[in-house]
């Protein structure tokens, strides 16, 4: 596949990590390798198409954002065992979201649930969960274990309460924040705020890189639920009007639900009730951009991104923090 122009702006925000993230590559390969016929058949599938790894990404960049060692970051093994099990994390909650939203696709390929089954890739997230486990207790950090942990905990009670709240058409803005607080901007802070701790950083710049990651993540889920809307589906690796199939209402369409008006709101909601076709899709769509719902979600998205960067101003300067707010703008304007 030829590389496309936001990819090549993501390497090259990313050029001062480009050797961490080769030996991460490298690395990831190596701790994927298993006696299992099977788990060597999906492990090979799934890192045939690599993801953007923004995750380990930011455990490289946070920690060089604040360590005085001139040295790579991922030559300090407890950084590299962060990276890894965090993007191990990742992964197997894509693979277990996959099972949950029955997706065909998946980083522009068929996903692990339909090239396989549901229970194959129900069990090799297991796996990689065990792996990332396993490479955080090498780190010998009740810090790192607590941080990573209490993050984990935090996506699993935010799908379940999205699970919670599916064809809800009442669900407010604040519930729905607090889901993707919950699901995906947890694991953003986890990867700068461990970062932040392997370097040793004082309070202040831990608490910093932490609020910087939460609202970075803020603005990553609200960016993707909007490419779900308007995105192209083969730049984004997955089927577009997903969320909607599933049930699942995101910030375009409850800020139209709330804003246009009670008899359009009636249409709306008979259109979500029936089993809706690409018509009726196109139809809503038009109706949310009508009543503003993709501009407020981009709006939103900024602010957060806004946020994230204000936090930034407790880091000395350097390429890695450069990198850090370059990242911003990656994350709101991408399309994949
Ligand atoms: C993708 O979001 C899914 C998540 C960010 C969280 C998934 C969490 C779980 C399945 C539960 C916990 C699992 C483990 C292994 C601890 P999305 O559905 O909005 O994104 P998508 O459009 O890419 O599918
Ligand atoms: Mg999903």
């Amino acid at each position: 596949m030829a590389t496309h122009l936001k990819d090549m702006e993501l390497n090259s925000i990313l050029s001062s990590i480009k050797e961490d993230l080769r030996l991460f590559d490298q690395k990831l390969k190596e701790n994927l390798d298993s006696d299992s016929a099977l788990i060597s058949k999906v492990a090979s599938h799934l890192v045939n198409r690599k993801g953007k790894r923004l995750r380990p990404a930011m455990v490289f960049l946070s920690h060089g954002g604040c360590s005085s060692s001139e040295a790579n970051s991922a030559s300090n093994p407890q950084v590299m065992n962060v990276a890894l099990a965090i993007e191990f994390i990742h992964t197997a909650t894509l693979l277990h979201d996959d099972v949950i939203d029955q997706s065909k696709v998946r980083r522009g390929q068929v996903s692990v649930n339909h090239k396989w089954n549901n229970l194959v890739s129900v069990l090799m997230g297991d796996f990689l969960l065990a792996k990332s486990l396993r490479l955080i207790v090498e780190t010998k950090s009740p810090s790192l274990l607590s941080t990573i942990s209490r993050a984990t905990e935090n996506l699993s009670i935010g799908e379940m309460n999205e699970v919670q709240e599916s064809h809800n058409f009442d669900l407010d803005e604040q519930t729905y924040l607090r889901i993707i607080s919950e699901k995906t901007a947890s694991l953003f802070t986890a990867s700068c705020e461990s970062g932040a701790v392997a370097a040793g950083a004082t309070e202040t710049v831990r608490g910093s890189l932490k609020e910087y990651g939460q609202n970075l993540g803020m603005a990553f889920q609200i960016t993707d639920d909007l490419l779900d809307w308007v995105g192209e589906s083969k730049k984004t690796g997955k089927g577009l009007g997903n969320d909607l199939k599933e049930g699942k209402i995101t910030l375009p369409l409850i800020h139209t639900l709330r804003e246009c008006g009670a008899r359009p709101r009636e249409e709306i909601l008979k259109l979500l009730e029936n089993d809706f076709n690409r018509k009726d899709f196109d139809d809503i769509l038009s109706r949310i951009k009508g009543n503003g719902g993709v501009q407020y979600a981009r709006e939103k998205a900024c602010a957060f991104g806004d946020k994230a960067l204000s936090y930034l101003s407790q880091l000395g300067d350097s390429e890695y923090k450069k990198a850090l707010q370059d990242l911003v703008g990656f994350v709101i304007e991408r399309e994949r």
